[in-house]
């Protein structure tokens, strides 16, 4: 298959959304909240996933879309475009410029490209699966970091306040006290990114959505990284439980994970 014109058509559409995105940028009128008080959108998420989805819908109208703004309507296609329009909302809000466009394609239910674009830096951070992962067309590959000890690792909390919540604290410190650092950055796809460049080593996270992590997730392993669940199996598309590393500390981080007292709270439905 030829993923050339999709790349193209992918990578463009993430800069024009991103052009959107900064024209908000500090001059949002209002913000709204979604499940809960701590989950946010705004007109920029709206505005920005309009743009992307109606270029989808107009190149490659067969193809199926998942947004996050969007209700889900089926098409009965191989390709399906996974779109977050602004991942890392609460930093927007804040102008904190830790944010971008997300934009994952897959074909029969694997991803084949990822795009994730931060405007403000101007940094586009792209992969084709067998093709090698890339920022601004230079190849990125991970850190050769393989001692939790000498590690900096990144991570995120659920929107929703339960019990998961407060362990998510408790692995928090689990880490904290096996390396070098933590962070809690606020837009997953660029974590995947970071480790990709080999900022960081490795992150984890529970309860993301597959918006916040098809992109993110192809861009790692084309960059030599691995991704799965908590416990080593295939990465959830759901983004249930997500453990991305450098490859060498994965089943280190799976450990602490994986501990009776973690697995009892993260491993229930
Ligand atoms: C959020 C970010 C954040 C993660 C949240 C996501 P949004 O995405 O990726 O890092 O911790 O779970 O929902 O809401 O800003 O698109
Ligand atoms: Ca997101
Ligand atoms: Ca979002």
């Amino acid at each position: 298959m030829d993923i050339k014109p999709f790349e193209h058509f992918a990578i463009e559409t993430a800069k024009s959304a991103g052009k959107v995105l900064m024209s908000y940028f500090g001059k949002l009128t209002h913000v709204d909240n979604k499940s809960t008080d701590i989950d946010l959108v705004t007109q920029a998420d709206m505005a920005s996933e309009e743009l992307i989805t109606t270029a989808i819908k107009k190149v490659f109208s067969s193809h199926n879309i998942i947004a996050e703004e969007s209700d889900f309507e089926t098409i009965d296609s191989d390709y399906c475009w996974v779109i977050d329009p602004l991942d890392g909302t609460t930093n927007f809000v804040h102008t904190l410029p830790i944010f971008a466009v997300s934009i994952g394609l897959q074909y029969k239910s694997k991803t084949i490209l990822g795009v994730v674009y931060n405007p403000v830096y101007n940094q586009c951070f792209h992969a084709t699966l067998n093709g090698g992962a890339f920022l601004n067309n230079s190849p990125l590959s991970v850190s050769s970091t393989n001692t939790l000890s000498k590690s900096l690792l990144v991570t995120g909390f659920p929107y929703i306040h339960s019990a998961r919540w407060k362990a998510s604290f408790k692995l928090f410190e689990d880490f904290y006290s096996s390396n070098q650092g933590m962070r809690r950055l606020g837009a997953a796809a660029l974590d995947f990114c970071f480790v990709a460049m080999g900022r960081f080593d490795g992150f984890y996270e529970f309860d993301l959505q597959p918006w916040d992590v098809c992109a993110g997730d192809l861009i790692l392993r084309e960059a030599g990284g691995e991704t799965s669940d908590w416990d080593g199996a295939p990465m959830p598309f759901s983004g249930k439980r997500i453990l991305a590393s450098n490859g060498y500390l994965h089943s280190q981080m799976g450990d602490i994970l994986m501990q009776k007292k973690y697995r009892d709270v993260f491993f229930r439905d």
